[in-house]
């Protein structure tokens, strides 16, 4: 089976790993300061914090900008569940708009949706590793008075008229998941830039005056995550080469990933859509090709939240599908997926059809 996703690790991590348990300091060492540094230099912020998870790191950026009881918060309509999940949890009340041609939050809904709602906050979800309209939203987040949290658990790296994904709104969120452009098995980062933000920040990490959870990633994390990061910038550059021989073979028969214009788009996955995807899916798995759908749910439905007309993202759930994009594939494999993928278009598996 060639893997939807696969972490890859070397002699250095190893060596690292085993440093670290002869060293005795197994948490908020060197490789966890090491970490938030390097990270917070190559983010572009003044700021970055470790937490345990990239649902925490939402929580508690969530928290920071001042989320409280019944504040509105807008969400698009297509990510990972923990981008809404994050909103309840910050005791928020959800407003859920549809998405644009490139899978993340459509800016006329959001002003529409802020008009009407009056939000606390707003999470743009930087979806597959595609950067959303950030400056749209900065404008309009100065305009009507609200915080921005980029959800960029999805893109690590990936940037806008040369700003990185976590250094346009008031806090960026981070995954380091297992899956993750930069992976240390759980892990999650908060970038800021702004000292009132970062001081709120630290209320909800450092143990104090104020009720909080412990959310401490480990060393090994800290390490895996450093050296893992340092390899980021040659890695999403394999992504962005196989996604250009993916795109360059599938436009005809596909809807192809749209990159935003003068941006960077890192491919965590690489998303296609065709009206008859169940089927493809399935015979991409008979052929030893892990192909998977992100997301077949809409956000609104998965929680029951109040959410405005979202005929693209109804449209999109339908046919969405990723395939395997990972910087570890190599030539034969590239070509193996591109020949089983139009080949499913040309005789799709009889079953599930
Ligand atoms: C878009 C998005 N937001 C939030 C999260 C939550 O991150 P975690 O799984 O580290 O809690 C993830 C990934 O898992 C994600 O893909």
């Amino acid at each position: 089976m060639i893997r939807i996703v696969e972490p890859i690790f070397s002699e250095e991590e190893k060596k690292a790993v085993i440093e670290i348990i002869e060293s005795h300091r197994i948490t908020r060492g060197e490789w966890t300061k090491t970490f938030e540094e390097e990270f917070a230099r190559f983010i572009g912020v003044e700021r970055a914090f470790t937490v345990c998870s990239g649902t925490v790191a939402l929580f508690i950026a969530l928290k920071a900008v001042g989320v409280d009881k019944g504040d509105r918060v807008v969400v698009p309509a297509m990510s990972f569940m923990a981008t809404i999940d994050a909103v309840y949890l910050a005791c928020g009340e959800p407003v859920v708009v549809d998405v644009d041609e490139f899978f993340t939050m459509d800016v006329d809904q959001l002003e529409t949706a802020v008009k009407k709602y009056r939000p606390k906050a707003v999470i743009p979800v930087h979806l597959y590793g595609n950067m959303a309209d950030m400056e749209s939203i900065m404008y309009l987040s100065e305009k009507y008075d609200f915080y921005v949290v980029e959800d960029a658990a999805q893109a690590h790296g990936a940037h806008l008229k040369g700003k990185k994904a976590g250094a346009w709104g008031h806090i960026g969120a981070f995954s380091f998941y297992a899956s993750k452009n930069v992976p240390m098995g759980e892990g999650g980062a908060l970038t800021a830039n702004d000292p009132e933000m970062v001081k709120n920040i630290r209320k909800w990490i450092d143990f104090g005056d104020h009720p909080a959870f412990n959310v401490r990633i480990t060393e090994f994390q800290a390490a895996i995550g450093t050296l893992q990061l340092r390899k980021l910038t040659e890695r999403n550059e394999k992504r962005r080469q196989i996604a250009r021989i993916y795109s360059e073979n599938f436009s005809d028969l596909f809807g192809i990933p749209k990159e935003r214009p003068q941006s960077y788009h890192v491919y965590h996955l690489y998303t296609l859509t065709h009206p008859k995807r169940d089927r493809i899916v399935q015979g991409l798995k008979e052929r030893g090709i892990d192909a998977r759908v992100y997301y077949s749910y809409l956000l609104h439905e998965l929680r029951n939240a109040p959410h405005l007309p979202t005929p693209r993202a109804e449209a999109f759930r339908r046919e969405v599908f990723s395939i395997p994009v990972h910087p570890y594939l190599k030539e034969e494999e590239v070509s193996y997926i591109v020949d089983s993928l139009l080949s499913c278009v040309e005789s799709p598996t009889s079953k599930g059809s």
